[in-house]
């Protein structure tokens, strides 16, 4: 195994409790040693995703038992590689590196990561800071246009739309020629959108709402819709478009159960499914998924960029995520880790 300038220990954030941010602690852990086909990661920078914010209260898609390391995805530099030709290959690269799978999250000064699915190399040309916020949002946004166009539809609806990925997705689709119906719940969001060139964006809380959700969807044929809020929005949203359209709900961001009329779903041909990135790219082959990232890769300095609000040294964690859940519109918070 080869290795560089590699201290003993390594600064972590910890899960204790699935309870939220006050159940994390910081502590010092030896660095892991990677196997066969695994590399070591000097993570750089990780954001504050809402995926994490479910995962420290223990409502995210997977649930180990604590005490765990949180940390959806990040970007760092390979340090060291185990045996297999593909882990020294990442020997020396930058890399975007997921939460998922061998290692746990990536909230942590090293991670040991598979080569297989675990880290990406990034263009040398990406900041680190940009790396890290290069995965699950841009796939995400790629994820829903493809989609989109494969369905064969020239109008989406989103809401949440005024999110950093919302804002991905609003100029992949004007790129694409696909026109967005958003919907947010602040003006401030309102103003926001339209700054970036959206046409067309609802404020949820204002008066008149669901009769201006019915004749934007009508009037633009809006038959598929990306809902990260769920509770009575995805209702409101179902039957503001015509006939057999379709609702992804993708989030829960309302903490809310989703609201359903049956009308809706049975005279009216409607559809409720549902979007994680993770299966969704399992179901794709192998070549399609490079050329995902790669194109992603591309389009992260214009389309797929993140705004960054503030980075915080991962021993102030708490008051990163305090600041984040303070604010979640107008751009990132990231973690540095070291
Ligand atoms: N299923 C998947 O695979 C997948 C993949 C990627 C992202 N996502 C989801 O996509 C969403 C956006 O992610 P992001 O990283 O782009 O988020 P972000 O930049 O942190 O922004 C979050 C946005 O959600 C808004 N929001 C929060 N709570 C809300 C509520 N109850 N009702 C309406 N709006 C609310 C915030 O507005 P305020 O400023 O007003 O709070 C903010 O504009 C998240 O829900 C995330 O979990 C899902």
């Amino acid at each position: 195994m080869k290795k560089i300038n590699i201290p003993d220990n390594m600064t972590v954030a910890v899960l204790n409790a699935y309870s939220g941010a006050d159940a994390l602690s910081i502590e010092q852990r030896p660095i892991p040693t990677p196997g066969r086909n695994e590399v070591l990661v000097k993570v750089a920078f990780a954001p504050i995703n809402p995926s994490d914010l479910a995962t420290l209260k223990g409502y995210y898609g997977f649930k180990n038992p604590t005490p765990i390391v949180p940390g959806g995805e990040g970007s760092g530099e390979v340090v060291a590689a185990g045996p297999g030709v593909m882990a020294n290959h990442f020997l020396g690269k930058k890399v975007a590196c997921t939460g998922w799978g061998v290692g746990g999250g990536v909230w942590s000064e090293y991670v040991v990561k598979s080569v297989k699915g675990g880290v990406l190399s990034l263009n040398k040309s990406l900041s680190l800071e940009q790396g890290a916020m290069s995965f699950i949002n841009p796939l995400t946004a790629s994820a829903f246009i493809d989609i989109a166009k494969k369905e064969g539809h020239d109008a989406i609806l989103l809401t949440a739309a005024a999110s950093s990925l919302g804002q991905m997705v609003n100029r992949l689709g004007r790129n694409e020629g696909i026109q967005i119906v958003n919907v947010v719940r602040r003006d401030a969001q309102v103003d926001l959108l339209k700054a970036q060139g959206a046409d067309i964006v609802l404020n949820s809380n204002e008066a008149g709402f669901e009769q201006q959700l019915h004749d934007a969807c009508h009037q633009t044929n809006t038959r598929l819709a990306y809902d990260a809020v769920a509770g009575e929005l995805t209702n409101q949203v179902l039957k503001a478009m015509p006939q057999n359209s379709k609702v992804i709900v993708y989030s829960s961001l309302s903490q809310q159960k989703v609201q359903l009329s049956p009308d809706q779903l049975i005279f009216e041909n409607k559809m409720v499914d549902g979007f994680w990135l993770g299966p969704w790219i399992s179901n794709q082959n192998l070549i399609k998924i490079m050329m995902l990232w790669k194109r992603a890769q591309k389009q992260i300095p214009n389309h797929l960029k993140s705004e960054i609000r503030k980075i915080y040294p991962i021993q102030e964690v708490k008051e990163a995520i305090h600041d984040y859940t303070s604010q979640m519109t107008g751009g990132k918070i990231l973690l540095r880790m070291s």
